[in-house]
């Protein structure tokens, strides 16, 4: 395995939970209430989308001009840079710190590739900027997850072929992009687990030992 690629939200910090509170006080200042049913469906979606789905849920999908519509996505963005102003190192999902550093000794890219526009400044905030290789720049990009494109191009950006790589997520849209990438998926949680070709619980369990183990396991199923 020559490189990891990861999802951000919900796989390195918990942002997950300042996504939803944005979006909960935008949604409720146009009258739209937004539960956590709705909130799993946004998870790896980009900002635009996720509104669209907003006021689709809502029944108001054709209530605002496109200008309008950028500006609610603007007044998200606001709140939701307020929340993450407050993030520091302690903010990295268990088991996560432990991990980069295991894949840095054994020489193993690291790469990320998450839809969020704002993952250079959490990852400064996280401290860990320096740790990465590659960052793709989702303002680039044609399609969002669950479309292969980005891990596809984290890939590139790398230099690797897709077999030669893992992509980490805990989105069901996120494991569809690195499935049909062609990488090694793992998934995070429960959502994730009817697709990808490893499931666990949560980041404590990622190790390098035991996502070699099953990198492999694939392998020697597809080539026996
Ligand atoms: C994804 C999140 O990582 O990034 C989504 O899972 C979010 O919830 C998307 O909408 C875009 O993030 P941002 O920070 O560019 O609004
Ligand atoms: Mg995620």
């Amino acid at each position: 395995m020559k490189a990891v690629i990861f999802d951000l939200d919900g796989v390195i910090a918990d942002t997950a939970v300042y996504h939803f509170q944005a979006w909960k006080d935008l949604a409720r200042s146009i009258g739209i209430e937004i539960g956590e049913n709705l909130n799993q469906q946004l998870k790896g979606i980009s900002r635009m989308g996720s509104l669209e789905r907003i006021l689709k849920f809502g029944g108001r999908e054709h209530d605002f001009s496109e200008a309008e519509k950028l500006s609610l996505a603007e007044e998200k963005n606001q709140t939701y840079r307020g929340l993450i102003a407050t993030m520091t190192p302690a903010d990295l999902l268990p088991g996560i710190k432990n991990f980069l550093a295991e894949l840095k000794d054994a020489g193993i890219r690291i790469g990320l590739a998450s839809s969020s526009k704002n993952g250079p400044l959490i990852l400064k905030n996280l401290g860990i900027t320096a740790i990465f290789d590659t960052i793709v720049d989702p303002s680039k990009l044609k399609k969002g997850k669950p479309d292969p494109e980005i891990f596809a191009t984290a890939v590139n950006q790398l230099g690797f072929q897709p077999e030669q790589c893992t992509g980490i997520e805990d989105a069901v849209a996120g494991i569809q992009s690195i499935n049909g990438a062609g990488l090694f998926s793992v998934g995070i949680g429960v959502p994730a687990s009817a697709h990808a070709d490893w499931t666990i619980p949560s980041t404590e369990a990622l190790t390098l030992d035991a996502l070699n183990w099953n990198f492999i396991r694939k392998q020697k199923l597809i080539n026996p």
